[in-house]
């Protein structure tokens, strides 16, 4: 049954991810259209819970005119906003307090009919609980460049990412070969190697190394002087940021707080290029990509997939739907339940086709038997 609905917010949260103000344009525009006003909530919840002026601003037309190519967000987002663990000022102390109630109250006195949360995993779990705290309706909108949103094929900001991070491995290629050295580039992806997987492959990379396989240095060692042997005497390595040894832990910059419940990871392309410099002899070097796979516009891919989500958000709310998050399912924009997605992740599946592509290729992902890569030097040569 199509719903009447009159004011929307919108709000991006959580790392940016190119394509964020692609969605902001085509939510706007086809709320326009049936004409709903759309309300930007800036930096996450910040403009809900802050009395600060400009805190929600009105989006019309001209607010989102020439921002479609455009990285960022125009509304800012925030990773220390979650409302139930929101910092706030305690005598000369900062602490996290639940404000969700206060959210709430708010959003019903600004007489919003529904809110569009664009964000990754944390945010749709914010979403999903707010929603059981009583905000009327949600439409949760994924982004990341990680790709780890469960129930969603696809994430934009990812095939911008996976591009940058490409051409990088790419360019890396003629400095490694000219100096015959090892090179490390670690990507994002904290959980997953959705990144470090496809620009892995796509760059030719020598070894892939991705959360979901535990890795240990011999295979790469034994990957690397291959190599050698061949008279190929460069390798690169790719890493995701949360790449970690077998039995050992991820590596981590700095281990979050009590806003930010999260660990920053960082620093695995280091620790893997100081061992395999120390186990094959040959000089290495490491380098971290870091917020470069996040900045600037958005690919024609992204952009596109950005403006049918959001299109998919306003639809589905006027078409009469249970709040959920729109989704990328056989080439379908659907929605599916929140509940469904809060709380998981999706990981990279070792038997899919693209890692069987990569291991059918020789890429090395640091969970080979010992001597595989050894004999099948040995045996090409
Ligand atoms: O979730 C996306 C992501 O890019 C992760 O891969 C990375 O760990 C994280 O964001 C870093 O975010 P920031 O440095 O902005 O806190």
């Amino acid at each position: 049954m199509p719903r009447t609905i009159r004011k929307i917010a919108i709000n991006t949260g959580g790392g940016d991810a190119p394509g964020l103000n692609a969605v902001l344009r085509s939510v706007t525009l086809s709320a326009i259209e049936r004409g709903i006003e759309v309300w930007g909530i800036k930096h996450g919840y910040r403009g809900l819970l802050e009395d600060e002026p400009g805190g929600l601003v009105r989006l019309d037309r001209d607010a989102v005119r020439g921002i479609m190519h455009l990285g960022g967000t125009i509304l800012g987002t925030a990773n220390r906003g979650d409302p139930f663990h929101y910092p706030t000022h305690e005598g000369d102390k900062i602490v996290p307090k639940d404000r969700s109630a206060e959210l709430v109250e708010r959003f019903h006195r600004e007489g919003f009919d529904a809110l569009v949360a664009v964000g990754g995993d944390g945010s749709m779990r914010i979403a999903n609980a707010l929603l059981e705290r009583g905000l009327p309706l949600v439409v949760g909108v994924p982004k990341t460049i990680d790709n780890d949103v469960y129930g969603t094929e696809l994430t934009f900001g990812f095939d911008t990412a996976v591009s940058i991070a490409t051409e990088a491995i790419d360019r890396l290629h003629s400095t490694t070969e000219a100096h015959e050295r090892v090179m490390v580039v670690e990507v994002m992806g904290r959980h997953t190697g959705w990144i470090a997987l496809r620009s892995g492959i796509a760059g030719g990379a020598d070894a892939i190394l991705v959360p979901e396989a535990p890795f240990s240095y011999e295979p790469i060692v034994e990957k690397v002087m291959q190599r050698e042997a061949r008279g190929r005497r460069f390798s690169i390595i790719v890493a995701a940021e949360g790449a970690c040894p077998k039995g050992g832990d991820v590596t981590v910059r700095d281990a979050g707080d009590a806003f930010r419940r999260v660990a920053v990871l960082g620093g695995v392309a280091e620790r893997v290029a100081k061992e395999i410099g120390a186990r094959t002899g040959k000089e290495t070097r490491s380098m971290v990509l870091g917020h470069l796979q996040r900045g600037g516009g958005p690919t024609t891919f992204d952009r596109l997939l950005a403006l049918r989500f959001g299109a998919g958000a306003v639809r589905f709310l006027v078409q009469g739907c249970e709040s959920g998050m729109v989704a990328l399912r056989c080439h379908r924009v659907e929605l599916i339940p929140l509940s469904e997605t809060a709380g998981r992740t999706k990981t990279v599946d070792l038997d899919c086709d693209t890692v069987t592509t990569a291991r059918e290729m020789g890429i090395c992902f640091g969970d080979e038997p010992p001597g595989h890569f050894a004999k099948e030097g040995a045996a090409s040569s």
